[in-house]
């Protein structure tokens, strides 16, 4: 019995949150697949960093975790994707939303409501949360992002950085324990690039899995325990981002290296691969 109980709880930490098997996806009216065969697992406390060309996968990739893709994007799926062990196909996107939240490239798709707090209240609200919870939630979210005092304001006043950790905090909001964002910085300075990236990282230390497709390689790999890299649907490179981004062959497909990589090489330190300014000085320090 007791044997039993151990391996329960052994299975409870070694049990892998998304499973991607053999995914090959074709948007209706494509002639060529967007992913192809994409076999990927992502564990509990992973902190993944999905890149790429533009058009190599990434958001639809980050569509099959939610459920987006099949259950909103019309098409032809093979294989699965198992998130805690519930296949998608099975599952509402609604329900999956308690366990995945989505942040989309541009907040302006995501933000549907004209203030802050009510934002933040779309999604409980239409999952039927009482209010005391919905209020109680929209106070922990605001505090955590530090946000507190964007509570009343209207949405639309809102600046890109701001709008982003508004589409931040409402998914926060579900207490998912998977947060999968595309492209959070595209459209924003980068004093709000570097929040975003930090803020994800205090979410991951806290224990929330992070997903993010990114091009800023420079302020997220230090961040990231893994990494992937696209090219045409397929996942042509995988794992830490302090050994891929010191692999060559990765500009083939398109990655630039972050400029503390490429500092590195110049100052004969690479052997040591600093993802950060303070590696690479005690890197130089050390010769
Ligand atoms: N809603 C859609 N309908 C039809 N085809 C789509 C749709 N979204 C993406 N595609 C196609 O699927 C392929 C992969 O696109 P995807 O948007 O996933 O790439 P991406 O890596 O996110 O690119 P980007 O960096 O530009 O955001 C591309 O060929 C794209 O044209
Ligand atoms: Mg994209």
């Amino acid at each position: 019995m007791g044997g039993i109980i151990i391996f329960f709880d052994i299975m409870k930490y070694v049990r892998k949150m998304i499973e991607i098997e053999g995914v090959t996806f074709t948007y209706e009216g494509s002639s060529k697949p967007a992913l192809s065969d994409v076999n990927l697992r992502i564990e509990e406390g992973d902190f993944l960093l999905v890149t790429g060309l533009s058009g190599s996968g990434k958001s639809t990739l980050l569509r099959l975790l939610n459920g987006l893709i099949p259950h909103f994007y019309r098409g032809k799926m093979e294989g699965r994707v198992l998130v805690d062990g519930i296949d998608t196909r099975e599952a509402s996107v609604a329900s999956l939303s308690k366990k995945v939240g989505l942040v989309f490239q541009n907040p302006d798709n995501q933000i549907v409501t004209l203030r802050v707090d009510r934002e933040i209240a779309f999604g409980l609200e239409n999952l039927g949360f009482p209010r005391e919870e919905i209020v109680r939630r929209i106070e922990e979210v605001l505090k955590k992002l530090r946000i507190e005092h964007l509570r009343y304001r209207p949405t639309n006043e809102l600046s890109g950085g701001e709008k982003q950790l508004v589409a931040i905090a409402s998914v926060l909001a579900m207490r998912p324990k998977i947060i999968a964002l595309d492209e959070p910085t595209s459209e924003l300075d980068p004093f709000s690039s570097a929040r975003i990236a930090y803020i994800l990282d205090i979410l991951n230390r806290e224990g929330i899995t992070v997903v993010v497709a990114e091009h800023k390689l420079d302020l997220f790999s230090p961040f990231a325990n893994k990494m992937i890299v696209m090219a045409n649907g397929h996942i042509v490179e995988q794992g830490s981002p302090r050994e891929l981004l010191y692999k060559k062959e990765l500009m083939i497909h398109g990655v630039r290296p972050p400029s503390v990589v490429k500092l590195s090489y110049e100052y004969g330190v690479s052997e040591n691969k600093p993802l950060t300014l303070g590696e690479l000085l005690v890197a130089l320090r050390g010769r």
